[in-house]
């Protein structure tokens, strides 16, 4: 199979809008809802540093290599790592590693959906003006009762399905696009206005400084480095074909490496924006920063029912959680959309509803693991949510990335890298890439494994 000319799905309209879409994967319920309800679990700044590290050290390097295999290949990662794999005269087999992504975006997507589900109900919660002087305990009460409600739970999973479903068959890039290069300036103000607030009127700002970015290495633990990994791969969209397919879709005049710099750059500032919007309210309020899933869900509305202006700053947070998580969830539905369509010969709205279907299904099972199968456990010590997500972020997304690092690093031929990246082969940067992809990357990866099995003791 020859690498076609120019991806039969069309492209990007331009480099920017590449970055935006791509920043939309990224910047996600990963960022708002994850990364700080993970900080509060792991004890504060020594995860938020191990974090940075890995997204410095890994997950950069990786993006660059997998837009670099998607641009090349211009179809779904299946078909473009087939395509070029050939091309380099290497195994068709690598595109298994295509198949692994769409397995991983298929777990990711079912418990991902059940949390954008809650996005949407806090929507609703606005609108009714439920968060108006709400007081801490009556807000962990609402979050409360929503998980242990399996109609509601299931019901705002499917809408939120539905709402991916009408957009991915619409095709990505009608109207997404211009409601990406809308939202997600307007979400970036949004949360800069949180910290603000956090920094003027909580009384607590100091003491979320230090719990973020004062570490105490002492408590980490193997499985605490394991997480940071897996987030970083997680809130970059990294290792499963996301940002591969996103790159099938750019045009050969754009830098990918710049882009890259750009999507790492604007992810790594939401999150730790979300960071420093949410502890202060904790530490202000008395609750506990590792209190887990609920964490923004909680805090949040308590502010939003005190401050002037709630109810619309309120309402305006939680629709764009819920674009945010719309736009993240598109991509995770890509991979797989675009390969039944090529293979298909075309349909891609068929195609669309065969794989929603199919995740909506894993995801009420996930959304019921929350309440009536509770009991249930898929790995020991989890219920199908927290099983899905271990597996798939921890470890399919950091094996996937592995591989993509091995594949373009040491398989592909060093000519074409260097063509597909636009790069100068002796210039510091490309050596420093190279370096980082060939070496740097999969030795992490490889040893923040072999450290969670417990073989370092
Ligand atoms: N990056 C998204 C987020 O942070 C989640 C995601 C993971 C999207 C993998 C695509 C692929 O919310």
């Amino acid at each position: 199979m020859a690498v076609p000319r120019a991806s039969i799905h069309g492209e990007w309209s331009s480099g920017l809008v590449f970055i935006l879409a791509a920043t939309g994967s990224a910047v996600g319920l990963g960022n708002l809802w994850r990364f700080p309800y993970l900080v509060g679990e792991n004890g504060g700044a020594a995860f938020v540093i191990i974090y940075l590290l890995c997204i410095l050290l890994v997950g950069l390097p990786i993006m660059i290599a997998e837009i670099t295999i998607g641009r090349r290949g211009k179809r779904s990662p299946i078909n473009s790592l087939r395509s070029v794999s050939l091309e380099e005269g290497r195994s068709r087999r690598w595109s298994l590693l295509g198949w692994l992504g769409v397995a991983a975006g298929f777990f990711i997507l079912s418990f991902y959906s059940v949390v954008g589900g809650w996005a949407l109900f806090y929507v609703l919660q606005a609108l009714l003006g439920s968060f108006g002087g709400i007081t801490a305990d009556a807000a962990s009460e609402l979050f409360d009762t929503l998980l242990a409600s399996p109609g509601s739970v299931v019901v705002w999973h499917t809408l939120f399905m539905l709402i991916l479903f009408v957009i991915v068959a619409a095709g990505v890039r009608r109207g997404l696009q211009r409601a990406v290069t809308l939202l997600m300036p307007l979400l970036f103000v949004l949360l800069i206005l949180l910290v603000g607030y956090g920094m003027a009127a909580s009384g607590a700002f100091q003491e979320a400084m230090a719990f973020m970015f004062r570490p105490d290495f002492s408590a980490v633990e193997a499985g605490t480095i394991l997480t940071a990994l897996g987030q970083a791969f997680f809130t970059l969209s990294l290792g499963m074909g996301a940002i591969m397919v996103y790159g099938a879709y750019l045009s050969r005049q754009e830098s990918i490496a710049k882009s890259a710099a750009w999507i790492v750059g604007m992810d790594t500032a939401t999150a730790l924006l979300a960071g420093l919007a949410i502890f202060p309210i904790v530490f202000a309020a008395g609750l506990e920063p590792g209190e887990g899933p609920g964490l923004v869900f909680v805090t949040l509305p308590i502010v939003f029912g005190e401050i002037p202006f709630g109810y619309g700053l309120g309402l305006l947070f939680f629709v764009l959680l819920s674009v945010a998580a719309v736009t993240s969830g598109m991509s995770l539905l890509e991979p797989a959309t675009a390969y039944l369509t090529e293979q298909t010969g075309g349909n891609r709205a068929q195609a669309a509803a065969l794989i929603t279907g199919l995740i909506w299904v894993l995801g009420i099972a996930c959304g019921l693991s929350l309440n009536v199968w509770s009991g249930f456990e898929l790995l020991p010590g989890m219920g199908i949510f927290d099983a899905l997500e271990f597996v798939s972020n921890d470890i399919m997304l950091p094996l996937g990335g592995l591989l993509i690092a091995v594949f373009v690093a040491w398989r592909m031929r060093l000519s074409s890298v260097v063509s597909e990246l636009g790069a100068d082969q002796d210039s510091a940067v490309f050596k420093t890439w190279l370096f980082a992809t060939r070496f740097v990357a999969p030795a992490a990866v490889i040893l923040v494994f072999l450290n969670a099995t417990g073989l370092f003791g």
